[in-house]
């Protein structure tokens, strides 16, 4: 009874802390702005352009989809490939989502079972506690699970084109796909139906940009040239701002000072996941922050509690990758990354510096700014890196 108690009580006090701040997908009241990409998801979506959304870890590719999804008119189904370990496994989640979106769009009658059955021949059709679910029977000899995708996707397409309903399918986590033995051949499998597809539409997306790219820049692979690129940048200042006074109204019924929420954006540098990670703590404070020092003391706090996952972001970088890492973390930004006093700064070569760049760029560590500066991707590990840990 104490726990129930303290359950609704802990309930209640979350929601109304993270009504405009969450670490998870940003969802209605927490979502802010993507005016524009939201339009052009939304258009893809309504000309039948399928879609990859890129950008580096944590800006908002998860968010921006489930958030478009949300608003438009169709029947959308979202399919998350994390940790998907076997093109089986894969195929049963196809299987789910196809579940979930056949009943979207299928009234429950005899009929449908009739109809059903002759576009998914190969598959289970059943119901189960009033639902319809389709299933793919891996106990049968020689079943393969990437026929049996394809088998899937073009039996959904086939009940969309007859019920003239557009329907959407969002692949999240895609990249996990070059993990399982067969993913060329799934890869070509989604390609053979989504190149003819006129009523089934994807959404691509991942946390990883460098293998997503393997996957639909390189002109070798299957899905190359398939999609329409959404390359997320970070939410400009000025929505940001609109968007955290907001909150401010809300929490306190009154805005903070204009100089403290533009030293939220400067500190987090206007990334997504900083912005919501820092303002939550600040949200859950009952004063609201006028000082600098308030705002500094609480991105601190973020810093010792994020402590462990820093260090293990920099676990894979060997000494020159860490050198320059370090080295663009002190000067904050890089214009000219091989001149001669970023090189020596670093104390590498060129060539050595090259390389290291590369491979960060590559793997999101560092970005070019729209003005062409090259900086760190990560606030946190900036602040971190610049040794400005200060224990309180
Ligand atoms: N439009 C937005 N408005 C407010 N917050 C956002 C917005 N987009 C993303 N965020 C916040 O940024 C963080 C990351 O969001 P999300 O999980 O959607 O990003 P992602 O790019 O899919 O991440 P990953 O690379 O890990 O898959 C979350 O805290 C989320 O609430
Ligand atoms: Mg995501």
């Amino acid at each position: 009874m104490d726990y129930l108690v303290w359950g609704v009580r802990v309930g209640v006090y979350m929601q109304s802390q993270r009504v405009y701040f969450t670490m998870q997908t940003a969802y209605k009241s927490t979502f802010c702005n993507r005016v524009l990409e939201r339009e052009h998801l939304k258009k893809n979506i309504a000309k039948g352009k399928h879609t990859v959304i890129v950008a580096p870890r944590r800006y908002g590719k998860t968010s921006l989809a489930c958030q478009v999804l949300s608003e438009i008119e169709g029947t959308y189904a979202e399919i998350d490939l994390f940790c998907a370990v076997s093109a089986k496994s894969i195929c049963d989640k196809i299987a789910k989502g196809v579940s979930v979106l056949i009943r979207q769009i299928l009234p429950f009658t005899e009929k449908t079972m009739h109809l059903l059955g002759a576009c998914f021949k190969s598959s289970v059709i059943s119901v189960v506690a009033g639902q319809l679910e389709i299933k793919v029977e891996f106990a049968k000899p020689a079943i393969n699970p990437v026929d049996e995708m394809v088998n899937l996707l073009s039996g959904l397409e086939q009940i969309a084109k007859k019920q003239k309903k557009r329907i959407v399918l969002f692949l999240d986590e895609f990249q996990d796909l070059l993990k399982v033995d067969q993913s060329s051949e799934i890869q070509a499998a989604i390609r053979s139906v989504a190149q003819k597809a006129e009523y089934l539409m994807f959404i691509f997306s991942g946390s990883s940009r460098h293998m997503l790219k393997k996957i639909f820049d390189d002109r070798g692979q299957p899905l190359y040239m398939l999609c329409d690129k959404i390359d997320l940048k970070r939410i400009g200042a000025d929505h940001f701002k609109a968007h955290i006074q907001k909150a401010a109204q809300k929490k306190w019924a009154n805005e903070i000072p204009a100089d403290m929420a533009q030293h939220i954006l400067t500190i987090t540098e206007l990334h997504p996941y900083y912005v919501n990670l820092l303002c939550d703590k600040l949200w859950d404070n009952d004063d609201m922050p006028t000082t600098i020092e308030t705002v500094e003391a609480v991105w601190n706090e973020c810093l010792i509690g994020y402590k462990d996952k820093l260090i293990a972001d920099l676990e894979p970088l060997n000494t020159n990758k860490m050198k320059v890492l370090n080295g663009f973390a002190l000067l904050d930004k890089v214009r000219e990354p091989n001149s001669k006093y970023f090189l020596d700064t670093v104390g590498l070569s060129l060539g050595s510096a090259q390389k290291a760049i590369a491979y960060l760029m590559q793997h999101d560590y560092i970005y070019k700014t729209e003005a062409r500066d090259v900086m760190l991707v990560d606030p946190l590990l900036k602040k971190f890196i610049t040794g400005k840990i200060e224990y309180v």
